[in-house]
Order: structure tokens, then C-alpha cells, then sequence
């Protein structure tokens, strides 16, 4: 069997030491990850903090360090590189001018494609504007690089029977789907959106409302200098439509014609139910499958479609999809929650998130 090599740009939580925060026994940093797979090598880090570098060195076994993401690629041509910083280039929770505009993941996604890389996992979101999430389409587009984002209940197994039961017909039509959590737009939602997407089997988005929590904010100059929190609604393709509703712990319902299929608790557990004879929707059994490393399953899905020529699970059309709806949740906001194609997007809103 082949292996690939994996480079990582950002050497902090996601890229290194999330696995010491007791979210899953599973490998989630890029680099646990990649040792797990028997199809990756990880061979190389890189992050602006020396002391970064040093821990992730001796942590991972890795000698190849460097302090940028050019001379990286330049020296070690990984097959696969991640991009592991944050969104908007600081650690700070709000932008630290009313111009900061700054777009790390878009920077680094952009430069990686033109430099030729065959496979990038970027941590999302994409980036902090359409502009931005333009210019990756593009990038990529024109690479050719198999392409995933950290979206990761797409590539969590235990909302595969979900999904099927949705895709198979099981719940006759699909008509409504409904995400539980309250959330930040960028940071949350553009997982909500997403695993929404994926359940009804990635539909064209026709139009999107919604709002701020804090109803009265008024954007100024296209520019929002924290991540809101934030309620949607979504139209798809085909008649299905999205609602967020801001309480309960991660979960997501679909609602058909003849029934309905519901994730509990972040994924832990699933209920379906049918119309059956009588009144009323019956209960149905669901597999539950032994999850998996959700961050494994993504780095080998590049891998996959790096092999086949095919597209991959979270390929960057879908991405820009989910990332035009989520802006298109600001844009509506400063539009007093009118209905709007994504595409209406003002390309310079800028949302600033980790
Ligand atoms: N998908 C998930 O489940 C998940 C979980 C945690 C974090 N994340 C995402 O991962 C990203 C990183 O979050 P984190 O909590 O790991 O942040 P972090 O601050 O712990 O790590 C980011 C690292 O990137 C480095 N860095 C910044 N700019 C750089 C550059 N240009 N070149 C090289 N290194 C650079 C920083 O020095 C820092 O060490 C965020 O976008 C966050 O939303 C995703």
C-alpha cells in the first residue's frame, strides 16, 4: 500500500494536542490522525512559535520543523498538508480594528493549490469572507487538489444510518430538517449547515434568512468584528427546508413525508420512526455503528479520491455552498432577515472567527 506524506501548518490544538482535552479516545489532532492511518506519514509541522515546533518535534517524533509554510512545502513536497491555524490569524475573540480583514485559512488554502499540494484538509471556515471563499474555489478548482474541510460530523460514521434512512426513502419525502443548539454563525453553524447538507444529500441552497441573536446589531462597512450567534433558515433544491433552533445539545431531525430520523445528543444515538399501520409514527431499528475517528476518515477520504480522480466526501464546491449560506445568514441580518439567494452576498462582508 501506498503512503502519503502529511505535513501540518499550525501546530496548536487541531493540529497537535486536542487529543489531551478528553473530547473522544479517537485520534482527533491532524498529527494523532495521521500516525493512526497506515495510509499517512507525517513528516513535517510548521508554525510561526518556536516552542510550538519543539513540542510538536518531540511529541510526534517528527524532526522536520520549520517557522513558514513555503520553505516547508519547498524542502519536504508532502502529498498532503493541513492547514491547522485560525481563521482570522489571531487568538484574540474579536478583531482588534474595524479594517482588520485578515483571512489566514483562505491565505494558506490559496498558496498551497498554487504550489502544486494533492491533497489539503483545512480547518474551517474556509475563510472570513465570499471574496476569499471565491478565490479558493478558484485556486483549487484550477489545482485540482482533492480538498476537505474540519467539518467533521460528515465524516463521523454515526450519522451514516441517518443519512441512509434519509437518502433511502425510509422517511418517505423529506420536507424539514432542524438543528438543535444555539451557536456562533462561523465558528457553529458552519458545522450545523453543513451536516445538514450532507444529510439530505448536498442539495443546490436556493435561498437562506436569518438573524443575529442580537437582532439590533447594525453591521458596519461590511465588516463584523466578532462571530455572532446567530439562527438560520435554509431552502434547498428540491423543496426541503433548514431551520436552527437555538437550545438543546447538537442534535438534527429530519422530517418526511412518512416519518422521521433524529440524532441525539451529538451524535451519540439515533431514533427513526415510520408511519405504520395505525396512527401515529412508529419506532424503527437503527444501526449503531462503533464510531470512528472522524479526523482519520477525512484525511483517508482525501486519499481515496486522490487515487480514484474522484471527488471528495466535503469537495470545495460543497464548501463554498455551506460557506455562502452561512454569510449569506450576516447578509440577511443586515438586510432585517429578508429571504436572499446565497449568491445576493455582499463578496466583502467580512465575519471575523477563529
Ligand atoms: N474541526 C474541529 O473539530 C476543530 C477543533 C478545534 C479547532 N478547530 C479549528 O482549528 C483551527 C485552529 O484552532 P486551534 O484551537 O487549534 O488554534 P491554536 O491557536 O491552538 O493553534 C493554531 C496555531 O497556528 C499557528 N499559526 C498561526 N498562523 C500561522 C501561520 N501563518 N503559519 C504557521 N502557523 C501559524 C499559531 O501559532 C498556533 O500555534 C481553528 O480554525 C478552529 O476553528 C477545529
Amino acid at each position: 500500500m501506498k503512503t502519503y506524506r502529511v505535513a501540518i501548518v499550525g501546530l496548536g490544538r487541531m493540529g497537535s494536542t486536542i487529543d489531551d482535552e478528553g473530547h473522544t479516545p479517537l485520534p482527533y489532532s491532524v498529527a494523532a490522525a495521521a500516525q493512526a492511518s497506515p495510509r499517512l506519514e507525517l513528516v513535517a509541522g510548521c508554525d510561526l512559535v518556536a516552542d510550538k515546533c519543539a513540542a510538536f518535534s518531540e511529541r510526534w517524533g517528527v524532526s522536520a520543523t520549520y517557522q513558514g509554510m513555503e520553505e516547508m512545502v519547498k524542502q519536504e513536497r508532502p502529498d498532503l498538508v493541513a492547514v491547522c491555524t485560525r481563521a482570522a490569524g489571531t487568538d484574540q475573540r474579536e478583531a482588534p480594528s474595524s479594517n482588520y480583514r485578515v483571512d489566514v485559512h483562505a491565505d494558506l488554502t490559496i498558496r498551497l493549490a498554487e504550489m502544486g499540494v494533492p491533497m489539503l484538509y483545512v480547518e474551517k471556515a474556509v475563510a472570513c469572507s465570499m471574496a476569499r471563499a471565491d478565490e479558493v474555489l478558484a485556486a483549487v478548482t484550477a489545482s485540482g487538489s482533492a480538498f476537505n474541510t474540519g467539518v467533521l460530523r460528515r465524516f463521523d460514521n454515526r450519522y451514516g444510518p441517518v443519512r441512509e434512512a434519509v437518502l433511502g426513502g425510509r422517511i418517505g419525502e423529506p420536507r424539514v430538517v432542524i438543528h438543535y443548539a444555539s451557536s456562533s454563525l462561523l465558528h457553529g453553524h458552519i458545522h450545523s449547515m453543513d451536516t445538514v447538507s450532507w444529510l439530505i444529500g448536498d442539495p443546490a441552497i436556493q435561498s437562506v434568512r436569518g438573524e443575529f441573536e442580537d437582532t439590533d446589531y447594525e453591521i458596519v462597512d461590511g465588516h463584523v468584528p466578532f462571530d455572532p450567534r446567530a439562527t438560520y433558515q435554509m431552502r434547498f433544491e428540491g423543496g426541503v427546508e433548514a431551520w436552527s433552533v437555538p437550545g438543546g445539545y447538537w442534535e438534527f431531525e429530519v422530517l418526511g413525508s412518512q416519518g422521521s430520523v433524529r440524532s441525539f445528543n451529538n451524535g451519540t444515538d439515533a431514533q427513526l420512526r415510520v408511519a405504520g399501520e395505525g396512527r401515529g409514527w412508529e419506532i424503527e431499528p437503527l444501526p449503531a455503528p462503533t464510531p470512528t475517528s472522524t479526523v482519520v476518515s477525512c484525511l483517508e477520504d482525501l486519499v481515496d479520491a486522490h487515487e480514484a480522480g474522484q471527488a471528495t466526501r466535503g469537495h470545495v464546491r460543497v464548501t463554498h455552498q455551506i460557506t455562502e449560506a452561512c454569510l449569506a445568514v450576516a447578509e440577511s441580518h443586515r438586510q432585517a432577515g429578508r429571504w436572499l439567494a446565497p449568491s445576493e452576498v455582499d463578496r466583502n462582508l467580512y465575519v471575523f472567527h477563529i
